[in-house]
Parts: C-alpha cells; sequence; structure tokens
C-alpha cells in the first residue's frame, strides 16, 4: 500500500506572521490526519522559520525548487545541500511554473532531479500538459517525453525514490479541476508506462495529483485507484482547507 501523501506548495505567498498561524493552525489540528503524510514546502526565506516550528510534529518540510549544482557562483541559486541541511525531506522539481515563466527545459529539470537525490532529497517530480496540448491530444506525448527525460539521466530506479505529481497546467490556480476520471487516465498511464520498465518502481512510486485541489472535490480525487495524494497550492495557505485534504486522505 502506497502511503498517501498531501503536499503544500505554498508558491510565493506569506509572510512571518501569516506563516506562523498558518502553521500553528495546521498543527493544531493534524490529529483529525489519520493515513496521509502531510508536507509544506514555503518560499526559501522561510525554510528555517517553518523548521523550526515542525520539530517534533510528523509534518514534513520540503522546497518549491532547487539549483542543480552543489555550491559555487550562482547567485541567486540555492544547493540541494542547503536544503537537506535546513531540515528538508522534499524538493519540488519541474514545477509548471518554473518550466513556463523562467523557461526551465526538461533536461535542467532532470539535472536538478539528480542534484537533489545526490544531496539526499526526495525529489517531487512535476508533469503536466497545457491546454492546448490536451487540445491536440498529446497530453501522453507530453508527460512521456517529461518522465524519459529524468529516466534517461538517473535510471527507472531513481523515480522509486521520488515522488510524482501530475499537474495539468490548464487546471493550476485556475479553479478548474481535473475531473477524477481525466486525473485518474493520467495517472494509470503513467504508472503503467514505468511498470513497463520496472513493476516494484511502479507500484511503490506516489503520484500526486495537483490543480486546484479542495476541500470539495478532494476526497473523489483521492480515491481514484491510481492518485496517491495531492500537491495543493492555494487550498494549502488556509488550515481549515489544507487539512479537509489531509482527511480526505483518511483510510
Ligand atoms: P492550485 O492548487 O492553486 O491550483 O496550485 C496547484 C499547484 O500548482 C501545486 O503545485
Amino acid at each position: 500500500m502506497r502511503q498517501p501523501l498531501v503536499a503544500g506548495n505554498w508558491k510565493m505567498n506569506g509572510s512571518l506572521d501569516s506563516i506562523k498561524a498558518l502553521v500553528e493552525g495546521v498543527k493544531a489540528g493534524l490529529d483529525s490526519v489519520t493515513t496521509a503524510e502531510m508536507a509544506m514546502c514555503p518560499s526559501f526565506v522561510y525554510l528555517p522559520q517553518v523548521a523550526a516550528m515542525l520539530e517534533g510534529s510528523s509534518i514534513s518540510l520540503g522546497a518549491q525548487d532547487v539549483n542543480d549544482q552543489e555550491s559555487g557562483a550562482h547567485t541567486g541559486e540555492v544547493a540541494p545541500g542547503m536544503l537537506t541541511d535546513i531540515g528538508c525531506k522534499y524538493v519540488i522539481v519541474g514545477h509548471s511554473e518554473r518550466r513556463s515563466i523562467y523557461g526551465e527545459s526538461d533536461e535542467f529539470t532532470a539535472s536538478k532531479f539528480a542534484a537533489a537525490r545526490k544531496a539526499g532529497l526526495v525529489p517531487i517530480l512535476c508533469v503536466g500538459e497545457t491546454l492546448e496540448e490536451r487540445e491536440q491530444d498529446i497530453t501522453g506525448q507530453v508527460v512521456a517525453r517529461q518522465l524519459d527525460t529524468v529516466i534517461a539521466l538517473e535510471g527507472i530506479s531513481a523515480i522509486g525514490d521520488a515522488v510524482i505529481a501530475y499537474e495539468p497546467v490548464w487546471a493550476i490556480g485556475t479553479g478548474k479541476t481535473a475531473t477524477p476520471d481525466q486525473a485518474q487516465e493520467v495517472h494509470a498511464f503513467i504508472r503503467g508506462k514505468l511498470a513497463a520498465l520496472d513493476s516494484n518502481v511502479a507500484e511503490r512510486v506516489q503520484i500526486l495529483y495537483g490543480g486546484s485541489m479542495n476541500p470539495g472535490n478532494a476526497a473523489e480525487l483521492l480515491a481514484m485507484a491510481d492518485i496517491d495524494g495531492g500537491l495543493i497550492g492555494g487550498a494549502s495557505l488556509k488550515p481549515d482547507d489544507f487539512l479537509a485534504i489531509g482527511r480526505a486522505a483518511n483510510a
């Protein structure tokens, strides 16, 4: 059985005060989440604050991005070892906002994935198609290409130590969620693709759904056979909503 993972991607949101209230609010209701692992991915600058607040709690810490180099002259970037140093377990790589707004390629994403693993982090690898790609009926091709670049660099077994997040770009921050059937179709495609290379890896890897997931739609998405959790944007900024999504994964 794969344990569900519900991870909050706070994106470029928060302040010292609002983050304190958010973490305290989630911690206060955490007993009601019985099955899922919960994780929080704040902006880099708030990682130490959140790490301190999460000490002794079961909530995991993650970062939203990472550089692919270990150290050196990369002004403004954050190295994988810095993230483990500060207590991160997870790091998101290849989020569609990195790919589309900052032009990050499949190859750069794969290189970040490799660097994250080398430093002992668990990468949360984001894949997903744009609306245009869905309308062209090439969702499978796009997702396969994004996965294949990582597999070519790191091998299939590396995927077994990572988490995959399927985030249809057209569903992110738009209020348009993929229907459970639409999401399940792509999740099953991903697992099937991995199974063709290594059935143990396919069986083990958690595949999260991301894109306007909220307390109203979480239960039916999480009930699908190949949806093992969520990567939550907007709803992860509200303690009650984030907890409600966590509870939707209760066994
Ligand atoms: P929303 O939940 O705000 O649509 O964001 C999803 C996302 O991009 C998580 O990484």
